[in-house]
């Protein structure tokens, strides 16, 4: 159901579909939604993946957590509903990446498996790859690369996912990438390899 607000406005259908986008690049496009804890690597790997698709002549854009909360979603915090809004308003924003032909890498804690739900079903089976970077909170917690999690332990920040607020590890992710035990360059080139299993990027 459309919880539209506004009334009187009419879709206007492209005229250059995304088809023909993907035959003008020569490469499929799809969201690679990473999730996982803070800390585990989300941005890092998310960064190694758009490098080596941008090498490889792939159009790719990371959307990333801490920089989208800078500026589209500047008003949003962290209570359930905020970061429900932050997952949605990421969900249209790569969806318009995959139309335009470009892979969009996303790098959102994401902590509910719902949000996460629904960002799939606003695009097609082959448009959507889950990727869980599976690092556990001791892992994380002893990195603490920016100190939140001292901060959270030390009640600070209230309401930190893995600390005081949940983390839902999807069910039945594309991709589970070891965080605890490989580096991220090893979990960037796993997740290469599956794309060009999956025949989404141009043979090598
Ligand atoms: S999400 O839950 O809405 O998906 P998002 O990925 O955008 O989160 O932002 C997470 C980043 O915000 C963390 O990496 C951390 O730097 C910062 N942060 C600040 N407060 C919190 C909090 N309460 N819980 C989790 N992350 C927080």
């Amino acid at each position: 159901m459309s919880h539209a607000k506004g009334t009187n406005i009419v879709w206007h259908r492209p005229h250059v579909g995304r088809a023909e986008r993907r035959a003008g690049r020569g490469h499929h496009s799809a969201v690679l939604w990473f999730t996982g804890l803070s800390g585990a690597g989300k941005s890092t790997v998310a960064n190694l993946v758009d490098w080596r698709l941008h090498d490889r002549g792939i159009a790719s854009y990371v959307l990333d957590g801490d920089n989208i909360r800078h500026g589209l979603n500047e008003n949003l915090g962290f209570s359930a509903a905020d970061r429900h809004e932050n997952i949605r308003r990421i969900g249209e924003v790569a969806k318009l990446f995959v139309d335009a032909g470009v892979f969009a890498v996303t790098a959102f804690i994401s902590p509910y498996r719902d949000d996460r739900d629904r960002v799939r079903h606003l695009l097609a089976a082959d448009e959507f790859v889950e990727i869980h970077v599976d690092a556990s909170l001791a892992t994380c917690e002893e990195r603490d690369p920016k100190g939140l999690y001292k901060k959270a332990r030390a009640g600070e920040i209230k309401g930190f996912t893995g600390i005081d607020d949940p983390y839902e590890p999807p069910l039945a992710a594309e991709l589970v990438l070891d965080a605890n035990a490989r580096d991220p360059e090893q979990l960037a080139d796993e997740v290469v390899a599956y794309l060009d299993a999956r025949g989404f990027l141009p043979k090598r």
